[in-house]
């Protein structure tokens, strides 16, 4: 419901915002006219002489040189005409106002004056400690970038000649500035490397060193079109296919707000360009278009965010597609328009962070999604930022050094003259690489999601926090040291699955009780809102079929969930891809039944009914008797109130499970949960999974494949070949009626859970009878089989099966008799 809030508001302040909107000033300001005596104008910035006599920087002259070049090249900018020179260790020190995202800039101009070739300098420069700059030598005009998150009051800038007494350093200009807040944070990133999803959670402690900033199917632009004074160039030379990749461009100013980018982020004139696929230049209708980006040698990581805003698609909702990064699936069926409160041409932006693959580049390719209706294929991008992640490569390379300091406060104007009595002592900080765990596919208690992507899940973070108030719940309250006692201090062979919110670990409460403890990524609030939603779900609702939350810890900062210990896992790994041995048809029809009555009772069981909004066999796990058990309720909602009938939200959910509609029209209500467990019951049967994108065209969503074969009435020939012959006719005829009524492309037209169940019960009945009976019932009376064929049973309103019927503690099975007595009667109508 915060979504919608914030999606009106934004429709109504749009208008008002944007062409207003101030540029940004940043807090920390310096600009610095090395070895100059006089302020200089530099892309409509002033840069202020660090020698003038007047200036608020001041310095020590010892060992370092104002050099000056007599006879510049025509045209070259005045601040390139002097440099500081360094003859030993030297730093630059900065006071920092405000804490945060910092952007350094070194400007580079060699040239030969008073004996002295800057184009023979050979150097190294640390920031705060780390080396940026290995062994530097400059031949041509480069400005170096650095981002990095500064959390004292000081920067420090040391220049390190090479080469002993004749070694030299040098520097024309330097800015530091601070970047507006979030301009990188800690989650959101997804790592791509083999392993597949993951989260790099620790970027803003890294130092970013800008590589390529391109603003794909546009012209340059400069410091004077950007608020943050960055440079980005053309994408043409990149192009692995030039033809493949046409340009489009726009006048229309970005509707900035809706996807979570702004005007830092990216400028307007980025987001008024793109590349999109050249279909006029080839008969196929799919490719990719690929960008190979040089990033030079060396097995570092590279942080990589894409820059997005789809103002191509003639109709709104249409466009999706693939972003690969290397190769590998970085962002699959990319829905812009479920991103951006569906307002077209709205920004957005996605963070990643690639592993090297020692190709050295960065391959980006965007290419169709197999979602794509075949007339609006299409695939985007309007920019990319590609960034060294520095210090990951340069740990070890720290510098802990006396030497003379140079101190600047510009906006201040107080000089502040520290001398080398103070050691300035350098946090040494270890940045060990904390092997990550392999994701465990087979657990299914990550709060999956459409991937929430950069900027989309800083939204979602800001709007959709809710509190469950100071005391909290306090009788799930765990203490932290309870935890670290029964995961033995989170003891990583006690991992059993991982993902987008962190760990689960298995464990043992002191009173022996086995847990999964989820644990959140600590320092990151990305799942919080899932975390909150999970607590509050749970914590007002118990029963049989749905997995119970023991406990909650929120101490120092960690995020934990207690719950009660599924020992056979997920239903997924049961029906595919691991070693379990099949199920038998009855097993699985009761499996069904259970998490139909779980989700009946989520649906029914309070006032408002809960929508799970993520059923999937991940989120169905079994205990050891196989019960199933219906789990993860992160993204979970209250219902519709009495006088709406549906929540506007924004999509989430996994794909392959998404409810057509709530997709279309965003609106959510308890039948896009029917939704996704009339996949399961397909996934149930056929034991494949629901996306499966290696399959023939046709075969790739369950869904619709196995629709097509139930509409044939030939459901037999794709079923599990485990239950080939086990199966009653009857039983799998009444089976597939219900998925497919459960997969009707309209809510309206699908059961309710209580019909789901009531029909399941059912098929079990049919599995059950005996022959004799079976037999009989149909001689009895041919129209028994009628409504048979009808589907679900029509009549029975789903509040004839009671939700106090369906109360915490499992007594409450309807017997056989009942169901049957049920049946007839309805049959008898
Ligand atoms: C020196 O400082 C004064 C006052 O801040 C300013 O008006 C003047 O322009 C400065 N002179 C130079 C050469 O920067
Ligand atoms: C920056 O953060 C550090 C550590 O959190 C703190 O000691 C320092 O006072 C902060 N400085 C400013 C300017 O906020
Ligand atoms: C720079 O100095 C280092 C260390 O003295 C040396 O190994 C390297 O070859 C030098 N590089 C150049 C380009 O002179
Ligand atoms: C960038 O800024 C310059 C100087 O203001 C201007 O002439 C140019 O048209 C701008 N470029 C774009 C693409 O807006
Ligand atoms: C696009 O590139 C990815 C990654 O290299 C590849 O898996 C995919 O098959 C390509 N798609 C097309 C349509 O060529
Ligand atoms: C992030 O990196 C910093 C510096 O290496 C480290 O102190 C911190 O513990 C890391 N945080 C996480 C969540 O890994």
């Amino acid at each position: 419901m915060e979504t919608r809030i914030l999606c009106f508001l934004s429709l109504l302040l749009l208008p008002s915002l944007v062409p207003f909107s101030v540029s940004f000033t940043p807090l920390d300001n310096y600009l610095i006219n090395c070895g100059s005596p006089t302020d200089q104008k530099f892309d409509n910035r002033l840069f202020l002489g660090d020698s003038s006599k007047n200036s608020s920087v001041s310095f020590s002259k010892e060992g370092s040189i104002s050099l000056s070049n007599q006879n510049p090249p025509p045209n070259s900018p005045s601040i390139y005409h002097t440099a500081r020179v360094f003859r030993k260790d030297s730093s630059y020190n900065f006071n920092i106002k405000k804490n945060g995202t910092h952007m350094v800039r070194f400007h580079f101009s060699p040239f030969t004056a008073q004996d002295f070739a800057l184009t023979s300098a050979n150097f190294s420069v640390y920031v705060n400690g780390f080396m940026v700059l290995n062994d530097f030598n400059v031949r041509d005009n480069i400005v170096k970038e650095y981002i990095l998150k500064i959390d004292k009051d000081k920067l420090e800038i040391i220049f390190e000649p090479a080469g002993g007494k004749s070694g030299l350093a040098f520097v024309n200009a330097i800015e530091v500035f601070s970047a507006p807040r979030d301009f990188i944070v800690d989650y959101g990133a997804k790592l791509i490397n083999a392993n597949g999803a993951e989260e790099y959670d620790n970027i803003s402690s890294q130092i970013l060193e800008t590589i390529h900033r391109i603003n794909v199917g546009g012209p340059k632009l400069t410091p004077f079109n950007d608020t943050l004074w960055r440079t980005w160039i053309p994408d043409e030379d990149y192009l692995v296919l030039k033809s493949a990749a046409k340009r489009a461009s726009t006048t229309h100013v970005p509707n900035y707000q809706n996807g979570g980018a702004s005007r830092e982020i990216a400028p307007d004139n980025v987001y008024m360009t793109l590349q999109q696929m050249n279909r006029d230049s080839t008969l196929a209708t799919k490719f990719n278009i690929t960008w190979k980006f040089p990033v030079g040698s060396g097995t570092v990581r590279h942080f990589v965010r894409l820059h997005f805003c789809d103002f191509v698609s003639t109709a709104l909702g249409s466009l999706y597609f693939n972003v690969y990064i290397n190769g590998y699936s970085a962002y699959r069926d990319l829905d812009l328009s479920s991103i951006t409160f569906h307002v077209p041409a709205s920004p957005a932006y996605f963070d990643f962070v690639v592993d090297s693959d020692n190709s050295g580049f960065v391959q980006i390719s965007v290419g169709p999604s197999e979602l794509s209706s075949p007339a609006r294929i299409n695939a985007i991008l309007n920019g990319a930022e590609i960034m060294k992640l520095v210090n990951e490569q340069t740990k070890s390379a720290q510098k802990e050094k006396t030497i003379w300091v140079l101190v600047g406060s510009v906006a201040g104007g107080i000089i502040v003259l520290c001398l080398s009595t103070l050691a300035i002592l350098l946090a040494l900080r270890c940045r060990k690489k904390k092997p990550k765990p392999r994701p465990a596919e087979s657990v299914g208690w990550t709060p999956l999601r459409v991937y929430g992507g950069s900027s989309h899940s800083r939204m979602s973070e800001a709007t959709a926090y809710t509190s469950p108030g100071p005391n909290g719940y306090l009788g799930l309250k765990v203490p932290f040291a309870d935890i670290l006692l029964a995961t033995n201090n989170f003891d990583r062979s006690l991992i059993v699955g991982s993902g987008g919110f962190g760990m689960v670990f298995k464990g043992v409460l002191k009173d022996n009780t086995k847990v999964a403890v989820k644990r959140g990524m600590p320092g990151s609030r990305q799942g919080l809102p899932e975390f909150q939603t999970e607590i509050t779900v749970l914590s007002k609702i118990r029963h049989r079929h749905l997995v119970s939350l023991v406990g909650y810890c929120e101490e120092q900062s960690e995020m934990i969930l207690v719950y009660e210990y599924m020992e056979k896992g997920p239903l997924k790994s049961h029906l595919y891809g691991s070693k379990f041995p099949p199920l038998s048809w009855k097993q699985r029809l009761e499996i069904c039944i259970g998490s139909a009555r779980g989700l009946h009772y989520l649906h029914t069981g309070s006032a408002q009914g809960i929508i799970h909004r993520d059923i999937k066999s991940t989120n169905i796990l079994l205990d050891q008797n196989y019960v199933a058990k219906v789990a993860d309720f992160g993204l979970s909602r209250s219902g519709p109130c009495l006088n709406e009938t549906h929540v506007s939200t924004g999509v989430k959910g996994s794909f392959g499970y998404l409810d057509p509609e709530y997709f279309r029209r965003q609106q959510l209500t308890d039948k896009s949960d029917v939704y996704s467990f009339g996949v399961v019951l397909f996934e149930v049967l056929c034991a494949r999974p629901a996306v499966d994108p290696l399959l023939a065209r046709e075969q790739v969503n369950l869904a619709e494949w196995a629709l097509q074969w139930q509409r044939k009435g030939m459901l037999e020939q794709i079923i599990d070949p485990h239950l080939v012959g086990q199966i009653k006719p009857d039983s799998l005829k009444k089976y597939g009626e219900t998925a497919e009524k459960c997969l009707a492309e309209y809510g309206v037209d699908r059961p309710t859970m209580g019909d789901v169940l009531w029909n399941l019960e059912h098929v079990l009945q049919l599995q059950e009878a005996e022959p004799h009976r079976k037999r009989q019932e149909r001689g009895n009376d041919d129209s028994s089989s009628q409504p048979r064929t009808a589907g679900i049973i029509p009549g029975v309103p789903s509040s004839s099966i009671r939700p106090e019927a369906y109360d915490g503690n499992g007594g409450s099975e309807i017997n056989t008799s009942q169901v049957f007595s049920q049946l007839m009667t309805n049959e008898g109508r």
